[in-house]
C-alpha cells in the first residue's frame, strides 16, 4: 500500500490527489487499533451503503455523555422510532417554519455581528459567524434569543457550545476508549460535568413545560407557527399525549442538543468557505454582491421565495460545498453484523465511511476539479458528471438519513451572506493563506480566517 501524499496546509490532501491519481479507485482500507476502517469512493458502493443504514451502528453512540445530551434525538434513533422522528420534524419543517425563520435570523445576524456599526473592522470565521448560527438554533427551536436564556451563568447556545467541546475532549480520554465509561466517574471534573449538563437539560425542560401551559391555557388556539418548540407541543396535542405517536419533553429535548450538534458548525464552515471564496474569486464575487444588490432591496422584505430565485448565490453555495464541504464524509460507523459491499467482505466491527469529498475532486465527475467554478452548476449542456450523478455530489448525505436540516442551512447561510455583503465590501488581511484541517465536527479552516469589513458607506463618500 503506498502512503498518502501529505500537504501541511490540507489535512484532505491525500484523498484529493488519490483520486485525481486513481480515478478509479473504489475504497481505501485503514488500520485502526484492533479492526479495519473501509473508506468508500465508489458511487455504486456509496449507494449500497447508504440505502442499508441497519448494517450500521454510529460509533461512540454507547459514549455516556453524549447520551446524557442526545440519547432518544433523530440521528441515534433506529428503526420505527427514527421514522418517528423523521416523520414528525419533516412536517414541522415546513413553508411556514421557514419563513418564519428569514426575520429571525436577519435579526439575530445584525444584532451579533453588530451589522449597523460603521467602522471598519475584522471578523475572524469561523468562530464569529459561529455565534450566529448558535443563536439561531436557539431562537429558531425555542422563540429566544441565546442571551435572554442564561444557563450556568452564561447564554443558552455559549453554555452548550462549551459542554459540547467539553464532551469531545472527555470522549478523546483513552481510558474512556478502553474501559467505558465507569473509570471516568471517578473523576470529579467528570461528575462536574455531567452535572452541567443535567442543570442545562432542567433550564430548557422547564421551558418546553411553561410553553406547553401556556398554549394549554390558550384553549389549544392553534397559534402561528413560528418556532419549533410550539410546532412539537402543538402536534403532542393533536394526537392526545399518545408517545407512539409524538415526541416527549425528554426526546423535544435531545432533538434541541441534535440541531445544535448538526447545524451550528456545518453551517457557520459554510458561510466561512463562501466569504473566502467570494473574496480569492473575486470574478465571482463580483457576480454574487450584484445579484445581491440588484434582488434585495431592503432585507426585512425578504423571504424564501426571493431566496429561490437567487441562482448565483444557489451555484456559488453548491461550488463551495464542492471544494470545502464542512461534512467531507458520514459520522464514523461500524458494521454491527458481516456483510458485503459490492464484492467486499465485511466482518462485524469494522469501521465503514464513505468520504464524500474524494469525488468532489475526482476528474471523472468534475472537469477541472481544483478550479472554482459555480458555473457548472447553472449551465444546461455539456454538464459535469458529477451534477447528474445522484450520489456523486453530496454534500448532504443521500438516501433515507440524508440532512434533514439542509433547506434549514442553506436559507441561514445565504441570509448571514447577503447580511454581510448588502454592508460591507470584503477583504482578506494581506498575506493570509488558507489553511484547510478538522475544524470541530467538520472540514474547515485550521487557523482562523481575518475577514476585513469595510462599511459600504466608506465608498459612497
Ligand atoms: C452546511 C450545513 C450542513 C451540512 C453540510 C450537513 C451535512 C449532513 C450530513 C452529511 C449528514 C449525514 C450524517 C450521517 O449520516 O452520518 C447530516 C445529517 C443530519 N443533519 Fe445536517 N448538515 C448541515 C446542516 C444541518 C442543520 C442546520 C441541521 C438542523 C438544524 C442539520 C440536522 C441534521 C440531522 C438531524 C441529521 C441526521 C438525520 C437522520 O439521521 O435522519 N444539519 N447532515
Amino acid at each position: 500500500m503506498t502512503p498518502m501524499e501529505k500537504d501541511p496546509s490540507d489535512s484532505m490532501y491525500g484523498i484529493k490527489k488519490l483520486i485525481q491519481k486513481k480515478p478509479d479507485t473504489k475504497a481505501i482500507i485503514g488500520q485502526f487499533p484492533g479492526r479495519l476502517g473501509l473508506f468508500i469512493f465508489d458511487t455504486e458502493l456509496i449507494k449500497e451503503v447508504l440505502t442499508n443504514h441497519k448494517y450500521y451502528s454510529k460509533l461512540n453512540s454507547e459514549n455516556e455523555l453524549s447520551l446524557l445530551i442526545n440519547a432518544r434525538g433523530i440521528t441515534k434513533a433506529e428503526g420505527d422510532d427514527w421514522k418517528l422522528h423523521r416523520r414528525i420534524i419533516s412536517e414541522a419543517f415546513q413553508y411556514d417554519l421557514f419563513n418564519g425563520m428569514v426575520p429571525v435570523i436577519l435579526d439575530g445576524a445584525n444584532e451579533i455581528l453588530n451589522l449597523s456599526d460603521k467602522t471598519p473592522r475584522t471578523l475572524l470565521l469561523p468562530n464569529d459567524i459561529e455565534l450566529v448560527t448558535s443563536d439561531a438554533v436557539t431562537r429558531i427551536f425555542f422563540g429566544l434569543r441565546s442571551k435572554d436564556l442564561i444557563i450556568n451563568g452564561k447564554p443558552a447556545s455559549e453554555e452548550a457550545t462549551q459542554i459540547i467541546r467539553k464532551n469531545a475532549e472527555f470522549s478523546k480520554r483513552g481510558i474512556q476508549l478502553l474501559l467505558g465509561n465507569w473509570p471516568m466517574n471517578l473523576s470529579s471534573s467528570y461528575r462536574k460535568h455531567k452535572k452541567r449538563i443535567l442543570n442545562f437539560r432542567n433550564v430548557f425542560r422547564q421551558k418546553i413545560q411553561e410553553r406547553m401551559q401556556q398554549i394549554q391555557s390558550q384553549e389549544h388556539q392553534e397559534k402561528k407557527k413560528t418556532d419549533l418548540l410550539e410546532i412539537l407541543l402543538q402536534h403532542r396535542i393533536k394526537h392526545n399525549n399518545d408517545l407512539t405517536q409524538t415526541l416527549s419533553d425528554e426526546e423535544i429535548l435531545d432533538e434541541f442538543a441534535v440541531f445544535f450538534l448538526a447545524g451550528k458548525d456545518t453551517t457557520s464552515l459554510l458561510v466561512s468557505m463562501a466569504l473566502y471564496c467570494c473574496v480569492t474569486y473575486p470574478e465571482w464575487g463580483e457576480k454574487l454582491i450584484k445579484e445581491i444588490h440588484e434582488h434585495v432591496g431592503d432585507l426585512k422584505e425578504f423571504n424564501v421565495e426571493s431566496l429561490n430565485t437567487m441562482n448565483v448565490m444557489t451555484a456559488f453555495l453548491s461550488e463551495v460545498l464542492r471544494m470545502y464541504p464542512p461534512a467531507p464524509a458520514l459520522l464514523m460507523r461500524t458494521a454491527n453484523c458481516d456483510h458485503y459491499i459490492g464484492k467486499m467482505f465485511v466482518r462485524k466491527g469494522y469501521i465503514v465511511n464513505t468520504i464524500f469529498l474524494a469525488n468532489n475532486y475526482s476528474p471523472k465527475y468534475f472537469k477541472d476539479p481544483d478550479h472554482f467554478d459555480p458555473n457548472r452548476w447553472m449551465k444546461t449542456e455539456d454538464k459535469d458528471e458529477g451534477t447528474k450523478n445522484p450520489f456523486a455530489y453530496i454534500p448532504f448525505s443521500a438516501g433515507q438519513r440524508n440532512c434533514i436540516g439542509k433547506h434549514m442551512a442553506l436559507i441561514e447561510a445565504k441570509l448571514i451572506i447577503c447580511s454581510i455583503l448588502k454592508n460591507y465590501k470584503i477583504s482578506l488581511d494581506d498575506g493570509f493563506k488558507l489553511k484547510m484541517g478538522s475544524h470541530s465536527i467538520g472540514y474547515g479552516p485550521a487557523e482562523p480566517i481575518p475577514l476585513k469589513l469595510t462599511p459600504l458607506s466608506f465608498y459612497e463618500k
